[in-house]
């Protein structure tokens, strides 16, 4: 069986990809996490036994080269990262140290060591604000956070490297993810927390950004499609083609979960927030099949029932969260 290591497995699409690999029945899966605040291998508990974890930070490039040398692996999937825009506006440095160093470290061990594929996992942030049509694959990048600052930063040295040692890479920029075992930080379980508990429901502006809504197990089927398909070298765009505002998105929790509007506080917005990302995937459904298969309506309403079937998890980390919630969500004077 081929080793497959996973970096950030124990974070929300990391998981979901430990779960696919480990069910197919064809890998030998190794998890390296740091648990940040964002990991947690309770995420896991369904493999529990089916994958060996090593807890160790990939900004530390000895300790991540040594680990190289002794797992051998064949493969590398590469997730582990800061991944929350708001905090990368709080504070930055992280992400660079993470995203960037993080990814060199991972890189230069896996050069040295000689692996069979290594596939990057990158944001359709990096293309910036596109007001109208979409980002194709060959698209210039204008990442205007921090966060997507350090992910075009990481997105451009796995390029670096294919070319100036040939390290066999695929690089992946997929679109807003959402589902089951999503910190709730991000959009879908801060406003599922929120209503579950009639509390306000924070919305930045007037919620009239756009994204485009990807169920998770479905980008981690198009990761696992070009784990197992693509041609050496090649980056896809994996998105979902459903594009909602914000605002459209919060109305559909509210609706499914029997939720007033009145629970909307429109708040002030994030410092430089993308008005629009699109990307467009005519190449991942041209040349290898891959194709999203839930709408929107199924995703949410499977994401909803399993914020309601797991509110412990969600409780416990809300817990950490009222002071984070303050410095993000203020209120309009
Ligand atoms: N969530 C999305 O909508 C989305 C969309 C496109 C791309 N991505 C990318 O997909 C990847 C996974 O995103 P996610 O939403 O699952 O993130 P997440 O925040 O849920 O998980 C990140 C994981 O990385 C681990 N990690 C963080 N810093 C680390 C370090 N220094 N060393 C080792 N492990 C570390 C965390 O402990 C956590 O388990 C990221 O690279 C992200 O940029 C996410």
């Amino acid at each position: 069986m081929k080793k497959i290591l996973v970096t950030g497995g124990a974070g929300f699409i990391g998981s979901e990809f430990v779960r696919q690999a480990v069910y197919a029945n064809q890998y030998t899966v190794e998890v390296v996490d740091s648990i940040s605040y964002a990991g947690d291998r309770a995420r896991l508990k369904s493999v529990w036994g089916d994958y060996k974890f090593h807890k160790v930070d990939i900004r530390n490039a000895v300790l991540i080269h040594s680990l190289f040398k002794k797992i051998r692996p064949d493969i590398v999937v590469h997730f582990a990262a800061e991944t929350h825009v708001d905090r990368s506006i709080l504070e930055g440095q992280v992400f660079l140290k993470t995203n960037i160093l993080g990814t060199q470290a991972l890189l230069e061990a896996a050069r040295h060591q000689g692996i069979e594929r290594f596939v990057h996992i990158s944001t359709d942030e990096v293309y910036g604000d596109v007001i109208k049509g979409s980002s194709t694959e060959k698209s210039p990048f204008s990442p205007n956070s921090p966060y997507s600052v350090s992910k075009a930063g990481a997105d451009m040295l796995v390029s670096a490297y294919a070319r100036t040692y040939k390290l066999p890479v695929n690089i992946i920029r997929a679109s807003n993810n959402y589902g089951p075992w999503q910190y709730p930080e991000k959009l879908v379980p801060v406003v599922i927390y929120k209503a579950l508990n009639h509390q306000k429901v924070p919305v930045y502006a007037k919620g009239m950004n756009v994204r485009e809504w990807l169920y998770v197990a479905d980008c981690v089927r198009g990761i696992m499609t070009v784990v197992q398909k693509a041609k050496i070298g090649e980056v896809y765009n994996i998105g979902s083609d459903i594009y909602r505002h914000n605002i459209d998105i919060v109305r559909l929790i509210l609706k499914i979960l029997g939720r007033s509007e009145d629970l909307i506080q429109f708040v002030e917005d994030r410092p430089g927030h993308d008005f629009r990302y699109s990307i467009n995937c005519t190449k991942i459904h041209r040349d290898l099949a891959w194709k999203p298969e839930y709408d929107l309506k199924r995703g949410l309403a499977d994401t909803v029932r399993w914020y309601c079937a797991n509110r412990n998890w969600l409780d416990k980390k809300v817990s950490y969260l009222s002071e984070y919630w303050n410095k993000v969500y203020k209120v309009k004077k």
